[in-house]
């Protein structure tokens, strides 16, 4: 039987001890199957510490290269018996190197070469493992003539972005990725294995979906897929605006986000970037049309109606992948080393019920106007339409999944970066973003009850347990203490039990 230390505390005892280390090191190459993995002062540990936001810099204790599930429970039963936190990485793309643990000292469980997919004929149910980056999963459904829902980079991990949502314009017409999600293989704290769905596991089911880094590892999943449709239109309207007509603009977008008929095969957002005067904002309408390209302008045509004539526009009409390479920058291909970024990001998920009033939207666009204008960062803010008529993201119950936000208007990627990705990031790249979420927040009542998204991680982010989590907290704060009451998988803002 196993004491119940916090692993704060274990952690700190192994650091301390030299013997410990070795300890680690003798377990890991203990492992069956001959574990292949790095360690500080090895030749390639450099390269695979590597994050791909470049402002952070940790140093993991171990990163293990797994090759089969056995592995990962071995590794896992590594760190749960010698008291270190440990972390599993997919793709690795995590804003704040959440898959090198977030901090010092934890040992990463690398699933890259867990690259397992098939599809089962005729449910059209894909079995996929999370090493996968979106770019092979995507290339792969097309084989299959089906698709998902899931984010737009071809680099992201599928495990890392399923854990906690999978948010792109078709997750309108058929719900974030973890909503496909039908059962998984998870490896719990003490490294058991297990399935979880529906019927089996229903606890950790709820919890591995919006929540899995902090309860298991999951290490495959099966999910329903869809029937893309024969036509996307991958459109993009332009324009300068003064900040009276970019307020109005924005008004107007979430007036027609709120009472519009938006079919669900619109997905659509604002995104703001730098103007070409202070004072002034480019704010560009852009989105995916999943359907016939001739019923896109009637779709937006109330909207537009609203807004002055656009500075330019494209229509890039192709079929359901010509789409899915369009949004992840031209291809899918993921066998190059990916780009890597220096950047801070906030997020805020804006309640269908408690939309932004006008003085909060002419404060937000006042302030990028201006204070967006004299930055000498890079930035763009996006805002997407996570709900409006029948967006299959809502018609799931809050408490279904943990993934709480199911009555949201809004989803916002508020993104700051260093021009060529140079080092340091500095102080006033976080005072500007802050300032940017605090131009809503502070013109909105004191009691307005806005989300974060967890994709978007942000480990400034106070009140942060609640923002992510909301009315599921206290369930994911129970199921904590029971499935990992030590603490295994802890990191900067993992739910404590
Ligand atoms: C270029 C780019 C574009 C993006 N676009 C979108 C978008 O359109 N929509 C959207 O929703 N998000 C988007 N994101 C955010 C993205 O979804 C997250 O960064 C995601 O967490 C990255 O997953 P990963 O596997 O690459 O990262 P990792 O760093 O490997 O993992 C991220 C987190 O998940 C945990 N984790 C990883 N794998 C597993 C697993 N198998 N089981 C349990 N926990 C696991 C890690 O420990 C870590 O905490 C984008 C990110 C980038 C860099
Ligand atoms: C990945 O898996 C392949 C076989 O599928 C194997 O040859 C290779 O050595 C593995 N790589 C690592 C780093 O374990
Ligand atoms: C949006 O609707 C609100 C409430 O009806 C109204 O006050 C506001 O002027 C509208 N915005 C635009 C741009 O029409
Ligand atoms: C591991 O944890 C699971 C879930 O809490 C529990 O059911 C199982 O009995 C544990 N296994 C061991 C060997 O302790």
């Amino acid at each position: 039987m196993r004491l119940l230390i916090p692993h704060s505390l274990l952690a700190l005892i192994v650091h301390g001890a030299v013997l410990a280390k070795s300890d680690l090191l003798e377990s890991l190459a203990g492992v069956s199957g001959g574990l292949i993995f790095t360690y500080p002062n090895q030749m390639d540990y450099p390269r695979a510490s590597e994050p791909f936001n470049l402002r952070y810099s940790y140093q993991p204790a171990a990163i293990a290269y797994v090759n089969s599930v056995e592995q990962v429970s071995e590794v896992v039963k590594v760190g749960y018996d010698l008291g270190y936190n440990v972390v599993a990485r997919s793709g690795g793309h995590s804003y704040v190197a959440a898959g090198l643990g977030g901090k010092d000292g934890s040992i990463v469980i690398d699933l890259s070469n867990l690259t397992y997919f098939a599809m089962d004929q005729p449910a059209a149910v894909a079995t996929v493992a999370s090493g996968l980056r979106i770019g092979q999963v995507a290339t792969h459904l097309n084989e299959w003539g089906r698709a998902l829902p899931h984010a737009t980079g071809a680099y992201v991990g599928w495990g890392g972005q399923t854990a906690y949502g999978g948010y792109g314009f078709s997750t309108r017409k058929w719900g974030l990725t973890l909503d496909m999600v039908l059962s998984a293989r998870v490896v719990l704290a003490n490294g058991t294995v297990v399935t979880a769905s529906k019927d089996t596991n229903p606890d950790i089911f709820f919890a591995i979906r919006g929540a899995a880094p902090s309860f298991g590892i999951i290490t495959s999943m099966r999910l329903q897929t869809w029937q893309p449709p024969s036509s996307t239109t991958v459109y993009q309207y332009a324009w300068n605006m003064d900040i009276r007509t970019g307020t109005a603009a924005l008004s107007a977008f979430q007036n027609y986000s709120l009472t519009a008929d938006i079919p669900p095969a619109l997905g659509v957002e604002f995104v703001l970037v730098p103007g070409d005067a202070r004072g002034a904002v480019t704010l560009l309408l852009s989105g995916t049309w999943y359907g016939p390209a001739d019923e896109l302008e009637p779709v937006l045509r109330p909207l537009l109606a609203e807004l002055p004539t656009p500075r330019s526009s494209t229509f890039d009409v192709g079929d359901y992948l010509n789409s899915v390479k369009n949004l992840a920058g031209g291809s899918l291909d993921v066998s190059g080393p990916g780009a890597h970024s220096t950047f801070y990001v906030k997020s805020l998920i804006t309640p269908q019920s408690e939309p932004l009033t006008v003085g909060a939207m002419k404060a937000f666009i006042t302030y990028i106007a201006n204070e967006g204008f004299d930055t000498d960062l890079g930035w763009f803010l996006q805002i997407g339409l996570l709900g409006g008529t029948d967006s299959q993201i809502n018609s799931v119950a809050s408490t279904d999944t943990a993934f709480p936000h199911r009555d949201s208007l809004f989803m916002m990627q508020l993104y700051a970066y260093t021009k060529g990705d140079v080092l340091p990031y500095p102080e006033h790249g976080f005072t500007f973003v802050d300032g940017i979420v605090d131009s809503f927040v502070n013109n909105m009542p004191d009691d307005w009850d806005y989300g974060a998204y967890t994709n978007y991680f942000d480990d400034r982010l106070e009140d942060s347990d609640y923002r992510y989590y909301k009315q599921n907290l206290p369930k994911l704060k129970h199921l904590k203490a029971k499935y990992d009451p030590t603490g295994v998988f802890d990191f900067p803002h993992a739910i404590k039990p």
